[in-house]
Formats: C-alpha cells, structure tokens, sequence
C-alpha cells in the first residue's frame, strides 16, 4: 500500500515536469491532431506505423542490453560444461561452476616453445578471439595447413585436470574444417601426453545424421585408449579416422578410429585437425615437456 502511494506519488512528480516541457507540450498537441484523424488517413497510418516501430525497437534493445550478462554467462557455463565433459567429470547433478573450479586448472602455452605463459590471465585469455587479432596469431603457411584453418592464436588455452599435485589428464582445444564448417572441439588426454581419453566437438555445422555424428556419444566412446603418437620422440601424430570398423586384434589399431558412415569428409577433416594439432605445429612440443616433467 505504502509502496503502491509512492509510486503514484513519483508518477504524478514525472507528470508535473513533462507538462512544463515545451517539446512534450508539441508531442501532446501533434498527438491529439493525429488520434482525431480518421482511420484512412495517411497522416494517421504513417504515424502509428512509426510510433509501433519506435516502440518495439526500444523494448528489442532493452531486451538485447539486459540479456547480454546472462548470455555471456550462460556462454561461460556451456564452455566449463564441455570441458568437464571431455575430463569425464561431469554427471547429471554435477554442479557446474563449483567441479570446474575444484578441479579444472586452465593454463595458457606458447604453441612454439610448449612452456607455459605465466604472464597472461588463463581465465580471461580468449584463444579464439586471439586468432582472429593479426597482433596475437600466426598465419599457417599453405603446405603446413593440414587443418584448413589459415591462422592460429600463438597462444593456446589448456586445461589440466589435477589430483594433488599432479596432472590427472590434459584437455587441449582443437579446430579445424570438416564438410561445412569449421569444427571446434577439446581432445583430452592422458597425463603420459599420449593415451586419448575423450573428444568433444562444442561447435561444428556439419550435416546432423553424417558429419555432425562427430558428437555422438558412441562414436565419442571409440576413442577412449587410442594413441596419438607411434613414437613420442618424433611427435609425428599417427591417429587417424578409417573407412570402416576398427578391427582391434590388428596390429596399429590403437591409431585407428572408426569413421563416420556416410562422412568421409567430415572424418578426414577429425584426422587432419587432431594430426594438426598434435604435431610440432600444435602441442607436440608442449607434450613432450610434459612427459618430461613428468618422468
Ligand atoms: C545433403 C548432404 C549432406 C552431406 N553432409 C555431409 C557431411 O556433413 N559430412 C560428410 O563427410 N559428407 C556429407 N555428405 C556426403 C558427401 O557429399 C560425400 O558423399 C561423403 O562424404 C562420402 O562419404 P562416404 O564415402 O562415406 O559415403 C553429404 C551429402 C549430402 C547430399
């Protein structure tokens, strides 16, 4: 009740100003001559046409202002959910925010020298952003761009899945262009730099039911135990998609993976972007001070 009287009290206090406002006083008198018009009037017409646009564009801005804070967190949200996921951390009532802090360390490394960038906010460092800025990425040379991505960030975004002090498993961000699109995804790996854990593809227009099969939980589960590198000195990646099902009794088949029925494109870009990424272009170097540190 007292609420309801003050708010009268400050609607009729607006009221009083805008009736000594000389341009309100011109709107009110414009108004009337209009709202009198007939309703064929042109004059008329144009005006509730425009007043209507007027209108709606206030109340789609103020919508697009007032959502954008839960946008970008929602954003933040999916990210966290999809790194937790490829960590394999995440079950139906896992909170999102408090996993990832408890058990999520986001790290950024220089992609030339693999040491980690000690000077730059992890949290804030946005690595696709940064590819986009001719300041902070590198542009791939044609014959080296297997990956079809023309440029990369120098610095990549890792996330290290820890227990203790040490390193559980390492998610590493992925790109590269399948059919359609360009297809963005996380491989995670084990802490040996070398054992695949899991892949995720966060966003990627391939064609839902062929290529976009690339987030299939079932075909997502053929990667679990597959290895990346035939020999890790070298770096040389060795993972690669083929035509068909996997026989595992047969020697290399730990660098193999089923492709995608239907999507041979699509599998030969996963080939081409995971071999990209794990070799001296991507993290082959960061992986290798890994198992270094490590042994
Ligand atoms: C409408 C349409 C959508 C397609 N989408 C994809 C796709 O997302 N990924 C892909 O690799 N192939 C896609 N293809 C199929 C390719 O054109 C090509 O035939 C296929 O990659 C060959 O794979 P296969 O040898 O396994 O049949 C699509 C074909 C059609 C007609």
């Amino acid at each position: 009740m007292l609420e309801k009287k003050m708010s009268c009290k400050h609607l009729e206090g607006i009221s009083a100003v805008l009736d000594k406002n000389e341009y309100y006083q011109k709107f009110k008198a414009y108004r009337d001559k209009v709202l009198a018009l007939g309703n064929d009037s042109l004059e008329k017409t144009i005006a509730v046409a425009v007043s209507l646009c007027l209108v709606c564009a206030v109340l789609v801005s103020f919508a697009a202002v007032a959502l954008k804070p839960l946008q970008i967190n929602n954003k933040e949200l999916d990210m966290k959910r999809n790194i937790l996921d490829v960590a394999g951390l995440l079950e139906e009532d896992t909170d999102i925010n408090t996993a990832f802090a408890e058990k999520i360390e986001a790290k950024i490394v220089d992609l030339e020298t693999g040491d980690y960038v000690e000077n730059i906010d992890a949290n804030e460092y946005d690595q696709r952003k940064a590819a986009k800025d001719p300041a902070q990425s590198i542009a791939i040379p044609k014959d080296k761009d297997i990956a079809h991505i023309r440029v990369k960030a120098k610095y990549a975004k890792v996330f290290l899945v820890k227990e203790g002090s040490s390193i559980k498993s390492i998610i590493l961000p992925v790109n590269g262009y399948g059919l359609w699109s360009t297809m963005y995804g996380f491989l995670s790996l084990d802490a040996d730099g070398q054992t695949v854990q899991s892949i995720n593809f966060y966003d990627q227009a391939e064609t839902p039911g062929l290529g976009g099969e690339v987030v299939n939980p079932n075909w997502r589960a053929l990667w679990k135990g597959k290895k990346v590198y035939a020999d890790t000195e070298t770096g040389e990646p060795a993972l690669s998609l083929i035509k068909g099902v996997v026989d595992n009794t047969k020697p290399g088949s730990q660098y193999q993976v089923d492709g995608l029925a239907g999507a041979t494109l699509t599998s030969t870009g996963v080939t081409n972007l995971v071999r990209y990424w794990m070799s001296s272009e991507g993290f082959a170097s960061y992986l290798k001070k890994v198992r270094e540190v490590k042994s």
